[in-house]
């Protein structure tokens, strides 16, 4: 979407000051580039009190319009999804617009054929495959609302996000290779659906020769039901505030919140920040671009830059199902060689695990396809920053360092490849239609953009791509985002800005951790250790680690008469294996006899985390303890 693409820095700048100055028109004039059924007659209305915010309000629209058949006639030929195996000797799959269009249609009427309407809750569990792509967007046809839940998510994990917003079907795989290990999906899936009364539906693609039983009447295979309906599904007709998805994320107490997107303005967010990070170029039909991004489309990024953003825009786009270590450390760069990778998306864990194997894994591959490499999910610190730089990009593609979250839809703050000057570990600038906000201790906002501050980050102002609620639960939609600051969205996310206005995120400043740029919540780890049978108490905190940015470290008070020892451990990492899933296991287990709370209950972990992170000269203020003498036990038998 070349329309809607900046191509200087002055155009940056005139682009961002007329969407402060007037936003509704700013997004109007991209909005208008899509395909709408109906124009909306409201651009916006909004009020963070409530909260409240709807864009393009009347318009009609179905995204998959917009990502499929307004691409047919010139883009038809054009590959969307490159496939790329978990294991290098079977093929690759190259599937054209035209092509991806059938298979969706296709698709969306088995979901008709087995009684799914508009509105319905539709959960995938699905590997990195085309069909996970192929699901999803069969769902935005008929109106459906996908649920996707990480493939490495437990079957408890699945059951509680299926039961929180009533899923009347499943979608799965048998099984799929990661790596040199099989995982058995269906097999996962059948233990979460002992719990989940409201799923009518099961249906299987058969993605190896494994056999998977199946539950007559419930379990359907994807090829079987394929052969019972027609090819053709005319797209549903969707409001622009209808619910596109539901995409679980954890939070820093209790259960996973449901974030909810929209369908109007993810769309219009989704790709205009596609178009202009990245510069995606169309070329002639010999020079199209190859984006690809790394991330699982379980995760945000996956939705947002895998495929909405990027088929909306006409690109073709990678799925790769593998795992970068396999068959070797050297598997994403032989992928970037082999299919001309020209765009480059991954997450700053995934960069330092691999700028510590030799560089001859990086040496045998041909890089110079590239031209733009990004960054996701975490802070990238400045030595893993110039390792991508100029190992990977060789000095020649700018970084693009994007800052966003589940809750934004898409990115917020992030340089435009080639456009917006890059500083290592910054995200350096926000993008037209964001308002950023720095607020101090006191909960002033700092205002003054040339001078440096630090702070809490905030958004001032509603943008078309942000989450409208939590499901089922919009007072705490209110709580975690809208009550910190009146009148903001609050990010959950600590930030510095230099003096020309460049952003650097500093990490979170509430009790969610990212671990391998996964975003984990403290308490429902908690919660799952305590499941332990001779668990009494627990508190989690994060630590900084070298590959993965931060571990988990797992304080764990157990009944008296129980004694400590390594097998326990291990019972309590798979417990909580079991409940959340192997990412959410902590590193470091230490067993002690209580932990430091403050008079009025509260667990201080400022000094459980100062002590996980060995920084404990000064533990700061600790009067307002109960038990002050626990600190020293505690550091004593310490695991640092
Ligand atoms: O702390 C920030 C971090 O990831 C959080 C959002 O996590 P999630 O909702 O899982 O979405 C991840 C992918 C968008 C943020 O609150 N984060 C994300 N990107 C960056 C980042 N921290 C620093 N720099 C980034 N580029």
């Amino acid at each position: 979407m070349k329309e809607i693409q900046i191509k200087s820095f002055a155009e940056y700048k005139k682009a961002y000051q007329a969407s402060v100055e007037d936003p509704e028109t700013f997004w109007e004039n991209i909005a208008d580039k899509f395909q709408w059924q109906k124009k909306w007659n409201k651009t916006l209305e909004w009020d963070f009190t409530k909260p409240d915010v709807k864009w393009f309000q009347g318009g009609k629209l179905n995204i998959t319009e917009n990502c499929l058949d307004r691409h047919l006639e010139k883009l038809g030929n054009k590959t969307a999804i490159i496939w790329e195996p978990n294991d290098p000797d079977e093929e690759s799959r190259y599937i054209t617009y035209r092509q991806l269009f059938v298979k969706v249609s296709h698709f969306a009427n088995v979901l008709k054929n087995n009684g799914i309407k508009k509105g319905d809750k539709v959960c995938l569990y699905m590997p990195m495959i085309p069909e996970l792509a192929i699901a999803m967007l069969a769902c935005a046809r008929i109106g459906a609302v996908h649920s996707i839940v990480f493939a490495g998510f437990s079957s408890t994990a699945i059951a509680s996000r299926i039961n929180d917003s009533d899923c009347k079907m499943l979608i799965t795989a048998n099984q799929v290779y990661r790596g040199s290990k099989p995982v058995n999906l269906k097999e996962i899936c059948d233990e979460a659906l002992r719990s989940t009364p409201s799923i009518e539906t099961v249906i299987v693609y058969r993605r190896t020769v494994e056999h998977t039983p199946m539950l007559e009447g419930r379990d359907k295979f994807w090829f079987e039901e394929l052969e019972k309906v027609e090819r053709d599904c005319p797209a549903e007709t969707m409001d622009a505030e209808d619910m596109l998805f539901i995409l679980y994320t954890s939070g820093s107490t209790g259960k996973p919140k449901g974030m909810v997107h929209t369908t109007g303005g993810y769309m219009v967010g989704t790709t205009y920040t596609f178009a202009n990070v990245f510069q995606y170029n169309h070329g002639t039909s010999k020079e199209n671009d190859v984006y690809w991004c790394t991330a699982d489309i379980g995760w945000i990024t996956g939705h947002s830059y895998i495929i909405y953003g990027p088929l909306a825009a006409g690109a073709t786009t990678v799925m790769f199902e593998g795992v970068p270590s396999y068959p070797d450390y050297g598997r994403f760069w032989e992928i970037i060689d082999k299919l001309k990778v020209t765009h480059f998306y991954t997450a700053p864990t995934a960069i330092r695990a691999l700028a510590k194997q030799p560089i001859q894994f990086v040496e045998k591959s041909d890089l110079s396809s590239l031209k733009v490499l990004g960054s996701v999910g975490e802070p990238i610190n400045e030595e893993a920053w110039h390792w991508y730089n100029d190992m990977i990009g060789k000095g020649n593609c700018p970084i693009v360092d994007t800052w966003w979250q589940t809750e934004t839809g898409a990115i917020m703050i992030s340089p435009l490849a080639g456009i917006t000057p890059t500083r290592p570990a910054f995200a350096t600038l926000p993008l037209p239609g964001v308002q950023p906000a720095l607020i101090d201790e006191e909960g002033v906002e700092m205002e003054n953009i040339h001078e440096k501050a630090e702070g809490r980050l905030a958004i001032k102002f509603p943008w078309p791509s942000m989450a409208r609620t939590i499901y089922g639960d919009h007072q705490r939609y209110k709580e975690v985002y809208f009550s910190a600051y009146p009148n903001m969205y609050f990010t959950g996310d600590g930030a510095y800005r230099d003096a020309t206005g460049n952003y650097r995120i500093t990490g979170r400043v509430d009790d969610v951790v990212i671990v391998s740029g996964h975003n984990l919540g403290t308490a429902p780890i908690e919660n799952a250790i305590n499941e332990h049978p001779k668990v009494a108490e627990s508190a989690v905190v994060g630590f900084p680690h070298d590959i993965k940015g931060n571990a988990l470290y797992a304080y764990v008070i157990l009944y008296n008469d129980v004694e400590p020892s390594e097998v326990l451990k291990d019972e309590i990492k798979a417990e909580v294996s079991k409940i959340i899933g192997p990412i959410a296991k902590p590193d470091k287990i230490q067993f002690v006899s209580s932990l430091p709370k403050t008079r009025s209950g509260k667990i201080m972990r400022r000094i459980l985390r100062k002590i996980a992170s060995n920084d404990t000269s000064n533990l700061g203020d600790t009067s307002t303890l109960l038990n002050p003498e626990i600190i020293d036990e505690i550091i004593d038998r310490s695991l640092v």
